[in-house]
């Protein structure tokens, strides 16, 4: 049957603002437009799998505020199980402040209950059937996140980490991680090599594989998305698109790549998928309306969305 993935990661209600100018210091600007969303990289990747029909648990945490509860509510009206969202009295639900400017956004994070979370939320992990999955990112404690990777192992899950938001101190994690996904800067940050191209990314791999690391995704934004293992390389070319918001579409990419693989796919058809899962994301303002349906997702392969 399918296979389960535990996603232990954030939970965030997003306030995004479009402007046209970001605001000097001491100036006061009106936005052109507001959007709030539930998002977080662990929910959005929740999301992305949930709508592909994954058999996914989220392990997290929200506050014991009013937003807390709005996002439980939200989340079982999605279909999404709460069962093991620890909810932290005392500490505020994480908050994203993002401003979105001609597509690209900048973000700033109050982690709230995304930091205040305790080993309790892993231990959905300690009672795991072999063969299922583990994701997670880096919006929750790392020391979490390193002995979720730990147990997720030697439980007999294949473990996936995306090294967002970028981080420097992580060697200690590689041999635990089965794919590490990441972006261009995500991986100067960890390598010094900020890749461009095949060669960037294969001397990069060399370093990580020292470090215990099996298998490097590397998203390249308009240049594609390379793979590369001890055995093969596989690129894959990007869309050409008109993006209107970048907000959620890494998310979107490994939440779709992880699904694809959990349901039996070939590596290649998992990196094709995902990346037309990340393509979508960006023709969509927001993360809640970004992650899309298999039938959105084939028809950007397809190249029949190619605007909003
Ligand atoms: O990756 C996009 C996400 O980053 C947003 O949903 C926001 O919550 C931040 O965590
Ligand atoms: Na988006």
């Amino acid at each position: 049957g399918e296979r389960e993935i535990y996603v232990l990661g954030s939970i965030n209600v997003d306030l995004m603002f479009t402007v046209d100018n970001i605001p000097q210091a001491g100036e006061t600007l009106h936005g052109l437009d507001y959007l709030e969303n539930l998002g977080g990289k662990g929910l959005n990747q929740v999301r992305a799998m949930h709508e592909l029909g994954a058999k996914v648990v989220m392990l997290g945490a929200v506050g014991g505020d009013a937003m807390g509860e709005k996002v439980l509510a939200s989340l079982r009206g999605w279909g999404i199980s709460d069962n093991y969202i620890e909810v932290m009295s005392h500490v505020a639900t994480g908050l994203a402040c993002i401003i979105r400017m001609r597509a690209e956004n900048r973000i700033i994070l109050h982690a709230g209950a995304n930091f205040a979370m305790t080993e309790k939320v892993l231990s959905p992990l300690l009672a795991v059937k072999p063969g299922g999955f583990f994701l997670a990112q880096l919006e929750v404690p790392y020391s979490l996140v390193l002995m979720g990777m730990k147990v997720a192992k030697t439980n007999g899950l294949t473990t996936i980490l995306n090294l967002a938001p970028a981080r420097l101190d992580v060697q200690d994690i590689l041999p635990y991680v089965d794919y590490l996904i990441v972006n261009q800067r995500e991986l100067e940050l960890l390598t010094t090599i900020y890749p461009r191209e095949e060669v960037d990314v294969q001397l990069a791999f060399t370093q990580l594989r020292q470090l215990g690391l099996q298998r490097l995704v590397v998203t390249l934004g308009a240049g594609g998305v390379l793979y590369v293992d001890a055995y093969q390389t596989i690129f894959v070319p990007s869309y050409r698109i008109d993006a209107v918001d970048t907000t959620g579409a890494g998310d979107a990419f490994v939440g779709a790549f992880v699904a694809t693989l959990a349901q039996g796919s070939s590596m290649k058809d998992a990196l094709y998928f995902a990346n037309a899962a990340g393509a979508y994301a960006c023709l969509h303002v927001g993360v809640e309306q970004a992650m899309g349906k298999r039938e959105d997702i084939k028809a950007v392969m397809k190249g029949e969305k190619r605007d909003e």
